[in-house]
């Protein structure tokens, strides 16, 4: 898709569609909107009066313009009451409103920047939302759909603006909207891919695309040297399976040090069918997505590398698959991790914790400042927090407000979950230093203590996103399947730092 800031007139513009919007509980219609109302014969005041068009969030109309516009259609798009007006709520009314006019086979659309001077939302930042919204709102995977689709591709999107003056602002809301819905759109693909497809081998395969691509520094450790490193835990989860394990690294250089100022560690388990502790066949399919915290890192640290903070960030992904088989570990096996802490297995299928005390290990080892580790960890996560927001767990305040502020601004939600000492004890193993479950009760919890063993006292956030993750349903800007979810606020987070 071509997005392009213009400078002209909305009016005069010619477009499959032209967007204009219109606040709730607004009578008097003024600016672009009026101006388009006129060209129309007051068919959109019209409507308003005989109470159809009411400017509620989401409400989309299509107007034909029948010769009276260049373009063919007007779409109002209703942008809800004005005090609870945001960034994220123009998203999602962008990413409504091309989803409908695709449907109604238009391939090129013209926009104002929605929202911009409402409630504090600056030019910048509606380009911004506009262009987040539209790409994030048309993704679509079909990679493996031979029939063709039943909509066509939305191939030009404009934003026009009538000040000269205004272009250059709206031009960096747009590319850096652009980059971060990029991001979050491989994110998704990468979790949509089956993993007959997206095996650990072809993660890495796809981290040297990247870093080819984006100037990134890549190593993919391979089993010896996983061995040489001590990788015990990662080892053990990948023994049941013949897919080679991989272990990722990324690295961006924006500062002039050489120290790593932040890791984002991802899980990147291929497939998860529980191991020998194999998991009910109903709905293991979803399993396929259990690397979605490893692509969202993979994501964000190529968005980064675009941005080009002055920052050091390092990606670590360790990837494997969990299948049963005779080579497989079983309940009552005893790991040893990177740091020589033995690890007690009780469940195979809390393998997520395993390749990730491995890889914050080795991050710690290298001597990562902070680190943020992202993972569809735990089932329990998703029982508390619904697919509406992520879990956060840390040890570290400051960082954990830094993660829920980046998410804020990104739309993606954040809750953050408590870390007493006192959950501690449900960890405890009689046979070696820690045991991997700590019961049914507080699943999320116990599962980000276990990984707090590994951390230290380097600064950590945990991100369980097993959630938010993946959506069932069309919601604004998110699209059944992979939502990308945290990709952007990854980024922010990034951006934040380097400030
Ligand atoms: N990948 C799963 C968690 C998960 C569940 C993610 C549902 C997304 C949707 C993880 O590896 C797992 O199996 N966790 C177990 C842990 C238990 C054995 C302690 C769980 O949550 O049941
Ligand atoms: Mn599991
Ligand atoms: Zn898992």
């Amino acid at each position: 898709m071509e997005i392009k800031v213009i400078v002209g007139d909305i009016d005069k513009t010619k477009a499959g569609a032209i967007i204009v919007s219109l606040l709730e509980g607004v009578e008097r219609l003024d600016g672009d909107i009026a101006t388009i109302d006129k060209a129309l014969d007051g068919a959109i005041s019209q409507l308003i009066s005989q109470g159809e068009i009411k400017g509620k969030l989401n409400e989309i109309t299509i107007i034909h313009s029948l010769g009276k516009l260049p373009a063919d259609r007007v779409a109002v798009a209703g942008l809800g009451k004005q005090p609870e007006l945001s960034q994220d709520r123009v998203r999602g009314v962008a990413a409504e409103t091309c989803r409908q006019l695709r449907q109604k086979g238009v391939d090129s659309i013209a926009t104002t920047a929605l929202g911009a001077g409402t409630a504090g939302i600056s030019p910048e930042a509606a380009a911004q939302a506009v262009t987040e919204g539209v790409l994030l709102g048309v993704y679509s995977f079909r990679r493996h759909i031979t029939a063709e689709a039943e909509y066509g591709e939305i191939k030009q999107f404009l934003i026009v603006t009538s000040h000269q003056a205004e272009r250059a602002v709206l031009e960096q809301g747009c590319h850096k909207g652009r980059i971060l819905a990029e991001a979050t759109n491989l994110a998704r693909d990468m979790v949509n891919e089956p993993a007959n497809y997206m095996t650990p081998s072809h993660m890495a395969d796809t981290a040297t695309r990247l870093a080819e691509t984006y100037g990134l520094e890549i190593s993919v450790l391979e089993r010896e040297q996983m061995q040489e490193s001590g990788m015990g835990a990662l080892l053990g989860v990948t023994q049941g399976s013949r897919q080679p394990p991989k272990f990722i690294v990324l690295r961006y250089h924006g500062s002039d040090s050489t120290e790593i100022d932040m890791a984002l560690v991802g899980k990147g388990i291929t497939f998860d069918s529980g191991g020998i502790s194999i998991k009910p066949s109903q709905g293991m399919e979803e399993m396929k997505g259990d690397m979605a915290g490893g692509a969202a890192v993979m994501a964000a640290i190529s968005a980064i590398a675009q941005l080009k903070p002055k920052i050091n960030v390092m990606a670590v992904i360790p990837a494997a698959e969990n299948l049963p088989g005779g080579n497989a570990i079983k309940p009552g096996d005893v790991l040893t991790a990177i740091n020589g802490k033995t690890i007690e297995i009780i469940s195979t299928d809390a393998e997520g914790r395993l390749i990730l005390a491995d890889a914050l290990g080795y991050a710690k080892k290298l001597g990562a400042k902070l680190m943020v580790d992202v993972a569809t960890l735990t089932g329990a996560c998703r029982v508390a927090l619904g697919d509406i927001c992520s879990g956060a767990f840390g040890n570290n305040q400051e960082l954990v407000d830094k993660v829920i502020a980046a998410g804020a601004e990104a739309g993606e939600l954040i809750w953050q979950m408590p870390m007493y000492e006192q959950y501690k004890e449900q960890n405890k193993s009689d046979v070696a230093d820690i045991k991997n479950t700590g019961g049914r009760y507080a699943g999320a919890i116990t599962a980000a203590q276990f990984l707090a063993e590994f951390v230290g006292d380097t600064p950590w956030v945990h991100l369980d996103i097993a959630g938010p993750s993946m959506s069932d349903k069309e919601r604004t800007y998110l699209v059944k399947g992979a939502t990308g979810v945290p990709v952007r606020t990854l980024v922010n987070l990034a951006l934040s730092l380097a400030k």
